[in-house]
């Protein structure tokens, strides 16, 4: 299959790209460096500074044999977006292109101002590019399990079976994120929603919990092909951060009673539930949502995951509670549906203490490139 990877040089988009294509894909991978961006002018970069995608996609040629095509530009851009479509005509589009921090978008009015139209712009005009070149296509778009909130009823794939005064029908399951960037994958989901119905577009929109690790099967051995880790509060995701604060000898920050649990997933599992959906397209004119994650923790489960592996590596970790900087519930019930990947053929790796210690292992290698005044920078939600 022809699949292009928007968002190609990220966290997820780089190890999907080589995922793909040892599979046998024939894989382009677009990314105009935006996280870089970000994360250099704020001085939140991650862990190692990898190679950049026309180095990386030469070293995976190299390793595996195989070919990336490379692209560098700006997705917003309709003249860039469409030509690239028009060129490679995809068969399967993964979106990973947008700005994927909450902190961030919750930082200051431009933070949350290019939140807002990247992604929103992003997003349209990858329909507007699909519509225009790839009618045929199905789009494998990366929402959030953030989009649903954290309501007191079972959370559902996606929809929601109603009854009302007599009358049933199904519905898009009720979403109340709590930060802007969420708010714009519920936007996305929305958006989506329209075109599907509208124009009889194949998407499928994956509910995904953070996720953590950084090796997989294809950069196993090889550093350089493995993607950045961020461990700052802007673009770290919650347990990579514990990891680094526990090797750094930083306190784990449980933001106020710790009680918020969310689905984790290791970032195998993002691939192969991304290849997982790509192999078995939507239908036509169907809007299909998978809740994307293999195991719930609450943050004082995960911190003392983390303490519990230092401890056994020979690291003395300190837990502290602080006040919290976001508006969320800090205890709450949480019970998500999330079959339709397993049904699909995902084999979870889950959270074990042989997983802990090995990426515990992976940032004790790098603990001097550690910079501890990166950890916390106290973004708040509010208000100005
Ligand atoms: N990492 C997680 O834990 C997680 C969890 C849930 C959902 N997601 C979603 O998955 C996707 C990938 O996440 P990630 O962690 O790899 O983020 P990331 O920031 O590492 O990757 C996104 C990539 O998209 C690129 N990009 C953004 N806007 C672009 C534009 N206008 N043109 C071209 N490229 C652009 C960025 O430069 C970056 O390389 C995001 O949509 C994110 O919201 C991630």
């Amino acid at each position: 299959m022809r699949v292009l990877i928007l968002g190609g040089d990220g966290y997820l988009g780089w190890p999907t790209a080589m995922h793909l294509s040892a599979q046998g894909h024939e894989v382009m991978a677009v990314d105009n460096y935006l996280r870089r961006r970000l994360a250099r002018e704020e001085d939140s970069e991650a862990l190692i500074d990898p190679p950049n995608l026309h180095q990386r996609a030469k070293l995976w040629q190299e390793v595996s044999g195989r070919e990336i095509a490379v692209r560098v530009g700006d997705l917003d851009d309709w003249t860039t977006i469409s030509s690239i479509f028009e060129e490679f005509r995809p068969e399967g589009i993964v979106h990973y292109a947008e700005q994927p921090s909450a902190p961030y978008s919750m930082k200051d009015r431009a933070a949350a101002d290019l939140t807002l139209r990247n992604n929103l712009g992003v997003t349209f005009n990858v329909i507007q590019a699909m519509a225009a070149h790839a009618p045929d296509a199905h789009m494998v778009k990366l929402g959030t399990m953030g989009e649903y909130g954290t309501p007191n009823i079972d959370i559902e794939e996606g929809w929601l079976d109603i009854e009302h005064k007599g009358r049933k029908d199904r519905v898009l399951f009720p979403r109340a994120a709590s930060s802007l960037y969420h708010t714009t994958k519920v936007l996305d989901t929305d958006l989506l929603w329209f075109y599907v119905r509208t124009w009889g577009l194949r998407v499928t929109d994956l509910m995904q919990g953070p996720v953590y690790g950084v090796e997989t099967d294809e950069n196993a051995g090889h550093e350089a092909l493995q993607p950045f880790l961020n461990y700052d509060e802007l673009f770290g995701t919650v347990l990579n951060r514990f990891v680094v604060q526990a090797v750094a000898g930083y306190p784990l920050t449980v933001y106020g009673k710790g009680g918020q649990t969310r689905g984790y997933l290791n970032i195998r599992d993002t691939l192969q539930c991304v290849r997982l959906a790509l192999e078995t397209p939507a239908d036509e004119g169907e809007l299909r949502i998978f809740n994307q994650f293999t195991e719930t923790f609450s943050v004082n489960q995960l911190a003392e995951i983390v303490r519990a592996s230092g401890e056994r590596l020979g690291l003395s970790v300190e837990v502290k509670s602080i006040e919290n900087p976001r508006k969320e519930r800090e205890e709450h019930y949480y019970n998500p549906v999330h079959t339709g990947l397993l049904d699909l053929g995902l084999e979870p790796n889950l959270l074990t203490d042989e997983v802990i210690d090995s990426i515990m292992r992976f940032v004790m290698r790098h603990k001097d490139s550690i910079h501890a005044d990166r950890i916390f920078r106290g973004v708040t939600w509010k208000k100005g």
